[in-house]
């Protein structure tokens, strides 16, 4: 008798943060979405996969990109989409999330797709689901396990593996649901190095990213460089004015054209969106051949595919 030298790893029962998932389960899901995509671009538009299925996508933060994503990757697996409209629902009259969230099991909803400002909110919803699954689509600075799933297929796509690369993350890394995320994806996958870059006040608390070097100088931390992440200045979540002003911002911290010349010759240049051009990324390289900030969009629609059907079981 033989024993498979990596044994089959199912998922968590819920996709709340990477943070722990090994290599084996995080390739299995990008080797299924790229696996999708390859059937999806070969003219099957719609898979049968999620076929009465009932998924609800719970925003609490405003979205582009990852709310059509999921609705667009539920509804080509098959599955019926409820975009639920919090302005309009009774969270505003005071019902507590577990309340909005059992109701809603109660129409046999079988998937929650969850974004919310605050950090954990994904987590404790999943504490509540009796049936249903618990997708994280952004915690406050959590996680976005998404995000960082899509970002390592696009680097994995464009060089191979993420095996020894040297990654550099620009930006606001400390309100960054995404730098977190990419961070365990990446370091899950055998990444050789991580560098987080940023003003001093938006850097993450000593600590927290031990295995990451970190600093507020740019130029340094694109030198050679596979692959740059730039990330926006997230005001949002801003305590007070973090940052002078836009235009001495991009002077320190944009990427344009001459700083991409640091880093490696065949460097990419990624942004989860949405990007502010002229204040994190200059447009010569946001629409220049480095760029794989659509390719990221593209590969989120799949991704988002891979873990409903993964985690439906389909
Ligand atoms: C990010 C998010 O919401 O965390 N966007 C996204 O999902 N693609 C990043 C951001 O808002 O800056």
């Amino acid at each position: 008798m033989t024993t498979p030298l990596e044994p089959a790893q199912p998922s968590p029962r819920h996709l709340i943060t990477l943070d722990g998932m090994s290599a084996v389960q995080i390739t299995g899901l990008l080797d299924l979405a790229a696996e999708l995509r390859a059937r999806f671009r070969a003219g099957a538009r719609t898979l049968p996969l999620l076929t009465d299925r009932t998924v609800f996508n719970l925003f609490f933060e405003p979205s582009t990109r990852t709310r059509a994503s999921f609705d667009l990757a539920a509804r080509r697996l098959g599955a019926q989409v409820i975009n639920f409209d919090i302005a309009s629902s009774s969270t505003g009259k005071g019902e507590s999330l577990e309340d909005t969230l059992a109701t809603l099991e109660a129409m046999d909803a079988d998937a929650f797709v969850v974004r919310h400002q605050a950090n954990g909110t994904p987590a404790r919803l999943a504490v509540h689901a009796r049936r249903a699954v618990v997708l994280n689509a952004g915690d406050g600075n959590h996680a976005h396990p998404t995000q960082g799933l899509l970002d390592a297929l696009t680097i994995r796509d464009r060089k191979g593996s993420i095996n020894g690369l040297k990654v550099t993350i620009c930006g606001d890394i400390r309100h960054s649901r995404v730098a977190r995320s990419d961070v365990h994806a990446l370091r899950a996958l055998g990444v050789g190095e991580i560098r987080l870059c940023g003003p001093r006040r938006l850097l993450p608390d000593d600590g927290e990213f031990v295995d990451c070097a970190i600093g507020d100088d740019f130029d340094a931390a694109v030198e050679n460089a596979d692959v740059i992440v730039m990330l926006r200045l997230q005001k949002e979540r801003m305590t007070a004015a973090m940052i002078d002003d836009d235009a001495d911002y991009f002077t320190r911290y944009g990427l344009d054209p001459v700083r991409l010349k640091r880093a490696a010759p065949d460097a990419l240049a990624m942004h989860p969106g949405p990007m502010n051009r002229g204040v994190e990324i200059a447009s010569e390289v946001a629409d220049g051949p480095q760029s794989t900030i659509l390719d990221q969009v593209a590969n989120g629609v799949f991704v988002r595919m891979a873990v409903l059907a993964d985690l439906l079981g389909a």
